[in-house]
């Protein structure tokens, strides 16, 4: 496994859509060990692949020692919503409150192309969305009216969660 390099916000591939997996063959296989590689190496509980270049539709979280992966993820269901801290590796050193909604219900594929789906709430629910917005090219600071609101984690470090400081 490979630590690859995480791009930061200013990168173009971060603003564009990615596309849909539909061979799930050995260089899949190891982009997925890659991007957990990377992700615990950064470190942080969420990465998706255009984050390290690659414009597929994967993504890997990492959380309470579960390890998901994720290929084709999309939102099938939403409810609720709840205002946390919120952090991204391609945007280090920085945290903003960000609206999400409280559980969502996701669709993928996992490395075999097998689909499944996976619920989740609170920061499994945000870093599911999180994630599926960086594979349409968004980032979390488009929510933000102004990126004043943005906050220097080392400033703020007792009130955030030390989990979604880390970045997803
Ligand atoms: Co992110």
């Amino acid at each position: 496994m490979v630590v690859r390099e995480i791009l930061t916000a200013e990168a173009p591939i971060l603003r564009e859509k990615t596309k849909k997996v539909s061979t799930f063959d050995a260089s899949l296989h190891r982009l997925l060990d890659d991007m957990l590689e990377t992700m615990r190496d950064a470190p942080g509980i969420g990465l998706a692949a255009n984050q390290v270049g690659i414009p597929l539709q994967v993504a890997v979280i990492e959380l309470e020692d579960t390890i998901h992966e994720l290929v084709n993820p999309q939102i099938v269901k939403a409810s609720g919503e709840v205002v946390d801290w919120e952090g991204c590796l391609s945007i280090p050193g920085f945290v903003a409150e960000v609206t999400r909604h409280q559980k969502v219900t996701v669709k993928a594929r996992d490395r075999h192309g097998k689909e499944f789906r996976i619920k989740g709430e609170d920061l499994l629910a945000r870093a599911l969305q999180h994630e599926i917005d960086h594979l349409n090219g968004i980032l979390y600071i488009d929510y933000l009216e102004s990126l004043e609101e943005l906050v220097r984690v080392s400033e703020h470090a007792d009130e955030v969660n030390e989990e979604t400081t880390a970045g997803i």
